[in-house]
């Protein structure tokens, strides 16, 4: 019997030493199971007590619950102090610094040319314009047939025009073959919509022009449209998208499907018409092509010119938005410099 409460005794003072230096979470579990743990010390020497006489059971079972008792005991107190420890040293490890300067958070935005867009079509909204969609990929005929573009137009030759491997569908090169789509889905009925999205020109990219690039067309028709309407609708656009007080004139000008045609200029905003680096001194600024639709391209949508007239517009987006927002060089929009795009 004395053995056994000899290993018991010697068993205590080991395992109280060892919890001493078990520093962390992971080594007090450690310590667990080597000493109290189902096939831990105490209980192996515990199985040695069969061969212990009746008398002498009681009290070896007497001793080793009091060891066991005392050992838990130690455990619990030392694991709350490791506990404590671990998580000033966490904290401390994470301790935030109030005084370091804030690091800037950049925020996504729209696009510039997104942006544009919104405020044109929210624009002519408010006028009564409806959206209608129009496909990039466009047959010859639409493009320029049936926009009365005379065979043998300039703009229909090879280095204008993108084609594809089928024959007469091309890349639009300008959002104008939308109105042949919307007149004839809405012939005779009255129209007023707006026909925004990409187009595409195979030219050389320079300051002004992109390969790639956005234009919105606007179509009216009715049985008593006039230029003034035209003229009517542009300036309270130009008010709206350039400030109130703004300007327009009307320059004579040509397109194939409309008669007359004309282009339009805004007062440039900058100057107020004085003359600017902005507007070239001109005082003022090209937003528009626009006219009266051309009686062939009325009948080839459908209407008779006899009884109904229209007139159209059509502009390039990202010109409006450089106009608006003072950038001077077009190729920037798709250059995807995030100093550009968060600036404008
Ligand atoms: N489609 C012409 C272009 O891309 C712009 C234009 C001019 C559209 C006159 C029109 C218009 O609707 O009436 O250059």
């Amino acid at each position: 019997m004395s053995t056994i409460l000899e290993q018991l005794a010697a068993l205590e003072t080991e395992a109280l030493d060892v919890l001493q230096r078990a520093e962390t979470t992971e080594k007090t579990e450690a310590w667990h199971g080597e000493f109290l743990g189902r096939k831990g010390r105490l209980t192996t020497i515990l199985r040695g007590m069969g061969q212990l006489s009746a008398e002498e059971r009681p009290v070896v079972g007497r001793q080793a619950n009091i060891i066991k008792t005392t050992l838990e005991e130690a455990l619990q107190k030392h694991q709350n102090a490791v506990a404590q420890s671990e998580m000033e040293s966490a904290l401390s490890a994470e301790g935030i610094d109030v005084t370091l300067p804030g690091r800037p958070q950049s925020l996504g935005k729209l696009h510039p040319t997104t942006q544009a867009m919104r405020d044109i079509l929210d624009i002519f909204g408010n006028m009564g314009f409806q959206i209608y969609d129009a496909p990039e990929v466009e047959s010859d005929d639409n493009n320029f047939t049936l926009l009365n573009f005379p065979p043998g137009h300039p703009a229909r030759e090879m280095q204008d025009t993108f084609f594809t491997k089928d024959e007469g569908i091309i890349l639009r090169t300008h959002t104008s073959p939308g109105q042949i789509r919307a007149m004839r889905e809405f012939a005779p009925e009255p129209i007023r919509v707006m026909l925004p999205g990409k187009c595409y020109r195979n030219e050389d990219v320079t300051t002004r022009s992109e390969m790639m690039f956005y234009q919105v067309e606007g179509l009216v028709v009715g049985r008593k449209v006039t230029m003034s309407d035209l003229k009517g609708v542009l300036l309270n656009y130009a008010n709206k998208m350039y400030g109130e007080g703004r300007k327009i004139r009307f320059r004579k000008a040509y397109f194939p499907f409309t008669e007359p045609s004309v282009e339009v200029d805004v007062s440039c905003s900058l100057c107020n018409g004085e003359g600017c680096r902005v507007c070239k001194y001109q005082g003022w600024l090209e937003i528009s092509g626009a006219g009266m639709v051309h009686p062939v391209v009325l009948k080839n949508g459908g209407y008779d010119p006899a009884e109904f007239s229209g007139f159209a517009f059509g502009m390039g987006i990202e010109r409006q938005a450089m106009m608006k927002r003072q950038v001077d060089d077009i190729r920037y929009f798709y250059s995807n410099d995030a100093r550009f795009l968060e600036r404008v």
